[in-house]
């Protein structure tokens, strides 16, 4: 099975969990997005459902899917949301952003009442910060000087840029710092720290918000993980 059936496989089981007349937070990245078609094809079979997107590029993938899009503002309370991650721990503790909408998927996140991640099982780690940087989304004024002061928590900020040479940019217009870390002994605590930084908008750990996460391992076979039981890791 590759990557694509992987995805859509997945896609598919989840879409099946959407309720009719939901309104579902739509994440960002190629998971989310392959769950966004499978909700279309739902929505094309009778199924009512809206969505609240997370991303200008989301919102596109919506349209052509045929998800009606509704603005967070009327709908603050979410049925259900669904969006990947990079990387998931056994308390169900994320790293988001290597797509750059962790903020505004971190916004709809809270305001889901069940917030479900999908994802292959290669995303499945024993401990957060060990397959991919830390991404923390930054204020462009002064960046250097907010990198100076996230490099004195132990982790090694580097500037995401495009293929051009030119910083990256969120939609929310912000910047991107990707950091190295070491694996994280303490993600609560290291989320906290990084969220008093000034000039920090927000950062990758996403901490006690996913309540189930859906998987697929590369033969295909799809396993269901909750919130409190503990994976073995
Ligand atoms: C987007 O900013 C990210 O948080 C994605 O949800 C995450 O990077 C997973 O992306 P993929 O599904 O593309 O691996």
């Amino acid at each position: 099975m590759n990557d694509a059936e992987r995805l859509a496989k997945l896609a598919t089981d989840v879409a099946a969990r959407v309720e009719d007349g939901s309104v579902v937070g739509l994440g960002s990245g190629s998971t989310a997005e392959a769950f966004v078609a499978a909700l279309g094809a739902r929505a094309r079979e009778g199924l009512r459902v809206r969505g609240v997107s997370t991303s200008e590029r989301t919102s596109a993938k919506a349209r052509e899917a045929g998800v009606e899009l509704v603005e967070l503002a009327d709908h603050p309370v979410l049925d259900i949301g669904v969006d990947g991650a990079d990387e998931i721990d056994p308390s169900l503790d994320l790293v988001k952003g290597r797509g750059g909408a962790l903020l505004y998927e971190k916004i709809v996140a809270d305001a889901c009442q069940t917030w479900i991640i999908v994802a292959s099982s290669e995303k499945l780690v024993s401990r957060l910060g060990t397959r991919l940087p830390l991404p923390v989304e930054v204020i462009p004024f002064g960046w250097e000087q907010t990198a100076r002061a996230i490099r004195t928590t132990g982790l090694e900020p580097k500037l995401r840029v495009t293929a051009a040479g030119e910083p990256y940019t969120t939609d929310g217009g912000h910047y991107v710092l990707d950091c190295q870390t070491m694996p994280i002994d303490d993600s609560p605590a290291l989320a906290v720290t990084l969220k008093q930084i000034t000039g920090v908008v927000d950062h990758g750990l996403f901490i006690g918000q996913a309540e189930m996460a859906v998987t697929i391992d590369p033969e295909g076979e799809i396993s269901v993980h909750r919130r409190g039981e503990h994976r073995a890791s």
